[in-house]
């Protein structure tokens, strides 16, 4: 779907939808029937009309995460809930300097994130170039994972891959199953990847091939960068130019230690809620045959990126994320031991500086046009993706080194008991939104606050 005349319209479906995984029937969710749903191709600039309707039971909404637009009304708004047979019209108004790159869309009804996410709601939209970019063809890859029963429904997540964050036993590219992709030797291939499961990191490896870093989330670096692997967290975005090589090659999801919750539990009874401790898993193939292709043109040097290191900060604050665990009755939310609902048991808390999510407060006031620094700790035994809304992050301190070069990134990851020390411009587009940990489970249990810039 591309935008004609700077605006975009489309009607956006959330159904249940009965699709072919692997040569297996599957029952999950889809926007418009389709696994992931349409990509949407706008230009800087360019104005998004979206007329959401749900049929789906349970309430939704629809975020499109990492745009830079405006949170209020009928824009990127997180606090609008779309009821079962109800529909919203929403409307993003890109900045004619909006960065380009590749983006995604998903819904963020608090409590039903992960769910639906994980059910297969979401899909890509892509900000084009200003100018273009020598390749020979573009793929987005949307990956995502889920685990399927015996007759094809999903399977259900229980209390201890919540607290852990669910990951899916079968893990898709664009909704296939291990798909097959060719390519004649010395294509040039951009592919532009989005980590849309809900929990799951990707470390990205496609052995045999000659592979630079194009992107990371928002815009490109200005020069690509020759890599072997790259680990994205849920939420965040890549491309990848590959140099296509004679062969096969097998683009490979090897496993990534996020941490466990082992530590908080005396390593008792965890075994294989374990995150991360699985094999490689293939994801696709990649075959690489036939008549050589004529070289191109060596791909430009980007625009240097800003640095806000040059800019003065106005404020600084300290975002922790934190798992513990809270007495009380059972309710929906992970209990520690075996206990029924009804028995006094523990509770594992999900917070943010303490709290659990409210949308009716608001945890932190900015002022438009202020760059602020903010250092996200984690004093869990987890990894937490931290992602903000409308306004992209500088990482300046990934917990292992300060960064010489401006890295920037809309979902970073805080590794567990480690911080990370961020610069974020709020330039623009006054409003409130949300904050949160990108393992949707999380998100959906308390890990989200709210900011405001006025
Ligand atoms: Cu991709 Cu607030 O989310
Ligand atoms: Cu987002
Ligand atoms: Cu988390």
């Amino acid at each position: 779907l591309v935008s004609r005349d700077g605006v975009l319209e489309l009607d956006l479906i959330a159904a249940p939808a009965r699709i072919e995984v692997g040569g297996r029937e599957a029952f999950v969710q889809a926007f418009n029937d389709s696994l992931p749903g349409p990509t949407l191709h706008v230009a800087p600039g360019d104005t998004i009309g979206v007329a959401m309707h749900n049929q789906l039971r349970t309430p939704t909404n629809l975020h499109v995460h990492g745009l830079h637009v405006s949170s209020e009304g009928n824009g990127d708004n997180p606090f609008v809930s779309i009821d079962p047979d109800e529909s919203f019209d929403y409307e993003f108004a890109l900045p004619a300097d909006h960065p380009p790159g590749t983006y995604w869309y998903h819904p963020h009804r608090h409590g039903h994130v992960a769910e639906q996410v994980g059910a297969g709601l979401y899909g890509a939209i892509i900000v084009e170039d200003p100018e273009p970019v020598a390749v020979t063809r573009e793929r987005v890859m949307v990956i995502s994972d889920l685990t399927l029963d015996a007759s094809g429904n999903l399977a259900e997540v229980n209390q201890m891959q919540q607290m852990v964050g669910r990951e899916g036993e079968l893990v898709l590219v664009n909704g296939q199953f291990r798909p097959q992709i060719t390519a004649a030797p010395g294509e040039r291939e951009r592919w532009r990847i989005v980590n849309a499961c809900p929990s799951r990191y990707l470390r990205l490896q496609l052995a045999g091939q000659q592979v630079r870093l194009f992107s990371r989330d928002l815009g490109r670096l200005p020069t690509p960068e020759e890599v072997t692997e790259v680990i994205i967290a849920p939420g965040n975005r890549i491309e990848l130019l590959v140099e296509a090589t004679e062969g096969s090659s097998a683009l490979v999801a090897a496993p990534v230690d996020r941490g466990g919750m082992g530590a908080m539990m005396g390593g008792a009874m965890m075994g294989d809620n374990e995150p991360g401790n699985d094999e490689p898993i293939r994801l696709l193939t990649l075959e690489v045959s036939g008549a050589p292709a004529t070289r191109l043109a060596p791909v430009s040097r980007g625009p240097a990126l800003r640095d806000l290191r040059k800019e003065p900060v106005v404020a600084t604050r300290t975002v922790d994320f934190a798992m513990g665990m809270a007495g009380g009755m059972g309710g929906d939310r992970p209990m520690m031991g075996g206990g029924g609902r009804d028995e006094a048991t523990t509770m594992m808390t999900f917070t943010i500086n303490g709290q659990e999510f409210d949308p009716d407060r608001t945890d932190i006031s900015v002022a438009t046009g202020t760059v602020e620094q903010w250092t996200l700790t984690n004093s869990s035994p987890m990894d937490h993706p931290v992602h903000l809304h409308v306004w992209p992050m500088q990482i300046i301190d990934d917990g292992d080194r300060e960064l010489s070069e401006p890295r920037w990134q809309d979902v970073v990851n805080v590794p567990a008991f480690g911080n990370v020390k961020v610069l974020i411009a709020f330039d623009d587009f006054p409003g409130r939104t949300v904050y949160h940990c990108h393992i949707l489970d999380h998100e959906d249990q308390g890990m989200m606050g709210t900011v405001e810039a006025r």
